[in-house]
């Protein structure tokens, strides 16, 4: 088993830049969230050693870790995944990104992975959090290449229209929906299939959907007891089998190696290569619109 700090980071260092390279909470946090009530936002930021989050947040994540101590290694090997995906991406030609859950920035986002191997790189950030959003627009300020959407994932049909998307990204050409450790907040009630449908009708041939989903395959106890804890969060979770994640990918091809453990998605080193990759429970792929 490869060895973690609580942070996730295997190098201090790089959560210590993770914080600094974040404002304070007093300058930027909204006036209307409930501090009482932990959200998975917060709780993921803590997971990977960020500083913004509250009590109820580290409580719950402290207990998470307790029950399921390689919870940090797993959000790092999620993060992972979505270097490489945005990578991949680019090298496929692709340069404009619409990344649904975002999350609170955190080190290596979209946009700085995306940039290195391609300058002129677009990002949309979307997510329903409004401190993941106040903390993403505090960061990239004026950058004409990015922009923020406080947005609900669920309504394609609103979120297409919105000024922030409709001016930065052309869906007349090939883009990449990235859909990383979110789509598991979207219960089968809200029809995730309809949801990814909506985004699918929008996007040209050749255009990618990244994903990667929590699945209760690989350790189902600790899958569901995880399950559980979030229902103290405005987003429950749903986690979904290796065959409901490939149905959701109806549409698309999905690309080598297929749906597979979050490790064993084109690793890129040895050290992200681990030998029990179910030890994960995420599962990634990434589709290409027909
Ligand atoms: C676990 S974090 C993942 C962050 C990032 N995508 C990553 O993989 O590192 C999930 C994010 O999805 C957001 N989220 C959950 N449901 C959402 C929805 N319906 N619409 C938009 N964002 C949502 C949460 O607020 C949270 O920031």
């Amino acid at each position: 088993m490869r060895a973690f700090t609580r942070s996730g980071y295997r190098d201090p260092d790089q959560a210590r830049e993770a914080r600094n390279a974040m404002p304070s909470e007093s300058n930027t946090m909204p006036s209307d969230i409930d501090l009482n009530r932990p959200s998975a936002a917060r709780v993921y930021d803590y997971y990977l050693g960020g500083a913004h989050n509250f009590a109820s947040d580290r409580e719950m994540a402290e207990r998470a870790i307790e029950m399921w101590p390689e919870l940090p290694l797993i959000m790092q090997a999620n993060r992972a995944f979505l270097r490489r995906a945005v990578r991949f991406c680019v090298a496929s030609g692709v340069n404009q990104f619409l990344d649904l859950g975002s999350g609170i920035p955190t080190v290596g986002n979209v946009h700085e992975v995306a940039r290195a191997a391609d300058p002129d790189a677009r990002v949309v950030y979307v997510d329903i959090d409004p401190v993941a959003v106040t903390h993403s627009r505090s960061i990239l300020g004026d950058d004409p290449r990015t922009s923020v959407v406080h947005a609900d994932l669920r309504r394609p049909d609103l979120l297409l229209q919105r000024p922030e998307v409709t001016g930065l990204l052309d869906f007349s050409r090939p883009v990449a929906v990235m859909m990383v450790a979110v789509l598991h907040f979207v219960p089968d009630a809200d029809d995730p299939a309809a949801v990814i449908a909506g985004y699918r009708e929008a996007m040209a041939p050749g255009s990618f959907l990244v994903v990667s989903h929590a699945t209760h395959e690989g350790q189902p106890r600790r899958a569901d007891e995880h399950q559980q804890l979030y229902q103290r969060t405005a987003t429950p979770m749903t986690m979904r089998s290796r065959a409901e994640l490939q149905a959701l990918l109806d549409g698309f091809d999905v690309v080598d190696p297929g749906v597979v453990y979050l490790p064993l998605w084109r690793p890129e080193s040895l050290d992200e290569v681990d030998e029990h990759p179910e030890r994960f429970t995420g599962l990634a792929a990434i589709g290409r619109k027909r």
